[in-house]
């Protein structure tokens, strides 16, 4: 049998950091309400310029740094992200470029804040198949591109980063489930309506009704931990830390509960840095391999939910 296993962890953020404290000053809000409901203290943005290449790139020569591996071993690379450099080349071909790697398939994928789940599961079947001995998983986004700065129930959400996974093949167990969904029938609830669509200038701005995507986030979530461990014949007490989407402190906890996981088991990063859509995954778990809370050979799971609705889960052995 053929399993992949996560070989290195990185992660970037760019040096600006926008404190609650200086939303006050944007819009009619306070850094009461925003820790209160949210969890946020402060977000990093990307610098004029600072493209989500060049935060997946930093992001990927730490995973690679990690996990010993030349970038000319890898035979996949996947970006998750939502703001992509440019329209095209995807943005994991410009990575590719820069990495100086010529020739393995490098794509883009887009589910939202679910991406990095998304694109785990995918490298992990290029690994299961043998289609890929060694896959750079990277989340990157400069989300903070698609805030209207004068919306309050959206601009204290998001911030820009990097995170990224280096998988090599092993013939013991890694990741090991993926459980995907999505739902279309609610995009109107979260969205950025600008596109080529039908030509019509639209807004390039998210919009979300937080209250409803809350509810249905806590819901759904709940959910798909009971399917993941049903379908792996686990209990809750199999789990040793859950590694989630950082949207809101409020959702997190929901889930650890769902989990009996007491919170010093639950990787949390949005009081730091915001919701950083497909970044906020790897970032976490980066952070907590690198500071030595998670260690080789527990259990991890991770999930995530944002727009489409696209939400899944991954549950793997560090
Ligand atoms: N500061 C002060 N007051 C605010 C702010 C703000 N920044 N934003 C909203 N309010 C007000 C509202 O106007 C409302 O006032 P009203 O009662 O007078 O109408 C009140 O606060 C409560 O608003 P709610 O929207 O009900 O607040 P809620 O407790 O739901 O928190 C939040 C809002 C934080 C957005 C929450 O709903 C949330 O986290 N939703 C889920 C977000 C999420 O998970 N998204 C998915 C991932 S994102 C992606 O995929 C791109």
């Amino acid at each position: 049998m053929r399993f992949a296993r996560i070989l290195g962890t990185g992660g970037y953020l760019p040096a600006r950091v926008l404190t609650n404290a200086e939303l006050e000053q944007m819009v009619d809000t306070s850094d009461a309400w925003i820790r209160e409901r949210t969890g946020i203290e402060k977000r990093h943005l990307a610098a004029e310029g600072e493209t989500c290449c060049d935060l997946a790139e930093q992001a990927a020569r730490r995973a690679l740094a990690a996990a010993d591996l030349d970038p000319s071993e890898l035979d996949l690379i996947l970006v998750a992200t939502t703001t992509p450099e440019q329209f095209f080349p995807s943005t994991a071909c410009l990575l590719q470029q820069r990495l100086d790697v010529h020739g393995c398939p490098a794509f883009d994928l887009q589910a939202v804040c679910a991406g990095f789940v998304y694109a785990l599961d995918v490298a992990d079947k290029y690994i299961r198949t043998g289609a890929a001995r060694h896959a750079l998983v990277v989340g990157a986004e400069t989300i903070s591109r698609l805030v209207d700065w004068s919306d309050r129930t959206t601009c204290v959400l998001f911030g820009d980063g990097a995170g990224a996974v280096v998988l090599g093949t092993s013939d013991t167990p890694g990741i090991l489930s993926a459980h995907l969904h999505a739902d279309g029938a609610y995009a109107s609830l979260l969205q950025v309506p600008g596109g080529h669509g039908n030509g019509q200038p639209q807004r390039a701005f998210i919009e979300m009704r937080g209250n409803e995507v809350f509810r249905f986030a806590v819901t759904t979530l709940g959910r798909i931990v009971d399917e993941t461990l049903e379908a792996n014949g686990l209990t809750k007490d199999d789990i040793d830390w859950l590694v989630p989407h950082q949207a809101n402190i409020r959702i997190i906890q929901a889930t650890a509960r769902k989990l009996d996981l007491p919170m010093e088991r639950v990787i949390v990063t949005v009081a730091e840095h915001g919701n950083t859509s497909s970044a906020s995954i790897p970032l976490a778990l980066d952070q907590a391999i690198r500071d030595g809370r998670i260690q080789r050979g527990e259990t991890l799971l991770m999930e995530a939910f944002g727009g489409g609705f696209a939400w899944g889960a991954v549950l793997a052995r560090y």
